[in-house]
């Protein structure tokens, strides 16, 4: 009469420990998988107009801030304006299918709708000012864009990345020219201005 019972108290024990084990197996891999692995960047997404930074910040060689330039001065590095790309291309490449598309949006008086690449959820705060006045460089955290014909996310964007650099020491470059010379031996001596707690992203 017992015997079933038990029996079933041993198959539940047992199974219980299976699931246990898969669990520590999955959280074991995934930590092993997150540690050893890089982060995939996902391909980026199609735009309303083929703008290849490959081209123009590439083989052009046309300056990121030229396009970017709120990264300097606020929080977003902002989109080039319509306007900003018909200063070259009321001149150059007129004829071809993706200017004509550009030019279409330019007459109507219409922003391009470019499908946004990079997105931080709303409770992080970031700002490109600092960094990019820090001397970080754009490739730092947005990979080889001069390369690439179509932007993706290059880094994962995950608390651990931020931390990452913040924590290391020396993560502030220090050939910057807006930096004091007491805080460029500081900096020198391998101290970091980037700050670690938690505050500094969760207002
Ligand atoms: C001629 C103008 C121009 C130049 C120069 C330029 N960009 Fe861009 N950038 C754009 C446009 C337009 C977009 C939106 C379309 C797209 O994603 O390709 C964009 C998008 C991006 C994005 C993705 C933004 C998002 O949606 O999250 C990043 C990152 C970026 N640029 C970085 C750079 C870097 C780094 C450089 C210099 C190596 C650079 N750009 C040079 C015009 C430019
Ligand atoms: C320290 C890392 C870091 C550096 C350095 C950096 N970015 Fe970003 N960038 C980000 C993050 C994170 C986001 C997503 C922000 C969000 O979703 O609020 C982003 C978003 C963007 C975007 C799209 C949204 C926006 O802010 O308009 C563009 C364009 C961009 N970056 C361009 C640049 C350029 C150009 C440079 C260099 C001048 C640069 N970034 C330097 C981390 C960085
Ligand atoms: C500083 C000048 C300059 C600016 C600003 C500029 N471009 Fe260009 N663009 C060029 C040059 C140069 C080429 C290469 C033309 C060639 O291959 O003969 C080009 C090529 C292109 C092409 C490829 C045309 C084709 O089919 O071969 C597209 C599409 C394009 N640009 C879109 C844009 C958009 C969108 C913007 C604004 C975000 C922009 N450009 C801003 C100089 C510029
Ligand atoms: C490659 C290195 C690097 C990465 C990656 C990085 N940071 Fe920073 N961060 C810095 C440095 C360096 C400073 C200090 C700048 C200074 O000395 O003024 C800083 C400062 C800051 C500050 C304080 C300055 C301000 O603007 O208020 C915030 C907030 C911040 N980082 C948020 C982030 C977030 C969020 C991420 C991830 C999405 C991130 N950082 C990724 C290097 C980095
Ligand atoms: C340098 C910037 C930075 C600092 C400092 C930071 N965080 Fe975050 N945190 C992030 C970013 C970016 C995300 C969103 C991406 C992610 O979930 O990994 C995040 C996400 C989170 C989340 C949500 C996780 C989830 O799975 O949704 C919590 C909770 C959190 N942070 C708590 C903290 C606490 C507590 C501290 C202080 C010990 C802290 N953070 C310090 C950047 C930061």
């Amino acid at each position: 009469m017992t015997q079933p019972a038990a029996r079933r108290r041993r198959k539940l024990t047992l199974r219980a420990k299976l699931f246990l084990g898969a669990v520590a197996l999955a959280l074991a891999a995934t930590t092993t998988i997150g540690l050893l692995t890089e982060f995939a960047p996902p391909p980026g997404p199609e735009q309303p107009i083929a703008f290849s930074h490959r081209l123009h910040a590439g083989v052009h060689q046309i300056d990121c801030l030229f396009c970017h330039t709120a990264a300097e001065r606020s929080s977003s590095a902002g989109l080039p304006s319509v306007e900003r790309c018909m200063a070259c291309h009321q001149y150059i490449a007129v004829r071809r299918p993706g200017i004509r598309k550009l030019a279409d949006f330019w007459e109507k008086q219409q922003p391009i709708p470019w499908v946004r690449v990079h997105w931080l959820p709303d409770f992080v705060y970031f700002s490109h000012k600092r960094h990019v006045r820090a001397g970080v460089e754009c490739q730092t955290c947005h990979g080889p864009v001069q390369q690439m014909e179509v932007v993706y996310q290059y880094a994962p964007l995950t608390m651990g990345w931020c931390l990452q650099c913040h924590q290391q020491p020396g993560a502030t470059p220090v050939n910057t020219i807006t930096r004091s010379t007491a805080s460029r031996a500081e900096l020198a001596r391998g101290a970091s201005r980037a700050p670690l707690d938690c505050v500094t992203c969760h207002k």
